[in-house]
């Protein structure tokens, strides 16, 4: 039976990094509170560079790691809430920047667990046959709609982009998959709104505040420790696993304290997540890749390990993934 196996990893952030402290400089917040609250110490925010700029860094290192020339490549997938443009997709802006001729390339939207839904997806065209391989990048400037002086979201976020080459393979790669979607609580973090103004109705358009970030961090903070659980343990149990035959667990970055909650219920060491979000913030659909990706740099892991991923975010959505490496 063909697997999807994971052959390659890779992230980028822009270079310009802001602390808690350099926060408490513009915004009513201190390192102390933010610390708490999130376990985010600094996050690298744009200085100028799109999305496209670092999505199109990841996709070059990934052929680069993979040693496989772009004109192979058979889909490029990007998820991103945060896209340069309406159209075209970040995804179409990688194929024309390494030159991908061949793929089929295009950008799906579920916020924080984007990359979850847009690995899934690769692993479906690579399972249905005819696609052999897939770029699969999670890609964010989330500080292009965080509204700099709310207090209460702009310290959570970062700049950033990781994403997987992945291959079809005899040998098992991803193996178990959950995702799913809760649109009935859609409105407990939105961002990006547009109203529909035009040339005949009185609507005046510009920047609505809705384009910013808004959430409602304690709903969201519920649905996180709720679905990040009940997903995890349900790809477990169909799989006849316990944490300790899981190498690690690799959470979306947003916050520690969401961690420790799902550690202390699920009673998996807290050690086996690996985190990075007090280097980062929460990079949205860029976290998960950015964090195996520094997992594989470290070499921290071994071929046949297994690997857990998991994310939440707005759309309502969560993903979990089981891969084996
Ligand atoms: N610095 C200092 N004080 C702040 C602050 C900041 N950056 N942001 C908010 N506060 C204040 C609030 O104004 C409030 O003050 P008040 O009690 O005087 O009204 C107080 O801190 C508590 O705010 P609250 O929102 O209740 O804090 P919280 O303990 O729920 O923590 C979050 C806030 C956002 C850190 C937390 O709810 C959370 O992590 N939620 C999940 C968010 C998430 O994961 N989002 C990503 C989705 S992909």
């Amino acid at each position: 039976m063909i697997s999807t196996r994971v052959i390659a990893t890779a992230g980028c952030v822009p270079e310009q990094v802001v602390t808690n402290d350099d926060l408490s400089k513009i915004v009513d917040t201190t390192d102390e509170w933010i610390t708490q609250r999130t376990g985010i110490k600094e996050r690298h925010i744009s200085s100028g560079e799109n999305t496209s700029a670092l999505v199109i860094r990841v996709a070059e290192k990934l052929l680069e790691r993979a040693g496989v020339e772009a004109e192979k490549i058979d889909l490029i997938i990007v998820a991103s809430v945060t896209q340069d443009y309406g159209t075209p997709s970040l995804a179409c802006m990688i194929q024309k920047e390494i030159g991908a001729v061949n793929a089929v390339a295009f950008d799906v939207i579920a916020a924080c667990s984007g990359f979850m839904f847009a690995l899934s997806t690769a692993d479906k065209y690579i399972k249905a046959g005819g696609y052999k391989n897939a770029i699969v990048i999670g890609g964010e400037t989330l500080s292009k709609i965080v509204d700099w002086t709310d207090r209460s979201t702009c310290v959570l976020f970062g700049d950033g982009a990781g994403g997987a080459y992945v291959e079809a393979s005899d040998e098992a790669g991803i193996i178990r998959e959950n995702i799913g979607s809760a649109g009935a609580q859609y409105e407990i973090l939105t961002e990006g709104y547009t109203e529909c103004a035009n040339a005949f109705n009185e609507n005046k358009g510009g920047v609505h505040p809705l384009w910013y970030v808004n959430m409602n961090g304690r709903e969201v903070f519920k649905f996180a420790t709720k679905k990040v659980i009940k997903s995890l343990e349900k790809v477990m149990a169909e799989e006849n696993l316990t944490q300790e035959d899981i190498k690690y667990f690799v959470p979306h970055q947003a916050n520690v304290r969401i961690v420790e909650v799902v550690s202390k219920k699920l009673d998996i060491p807290f050690e086996k997540f690996y985190m990075n979000m007090d280097r980062f913030g929460n990079t949205s659909s860029a976290s998960i890749p950015m964090a195996l990706n520094e997992i594989n740099e470290k070499g921290l892991l071994e071929r046949g390990n297994l690997v857990m991923l998991s994310g939440f975010g707005g759309g309502m959505t969560w993903g979990t993934m089981l891969i084996r490496w």
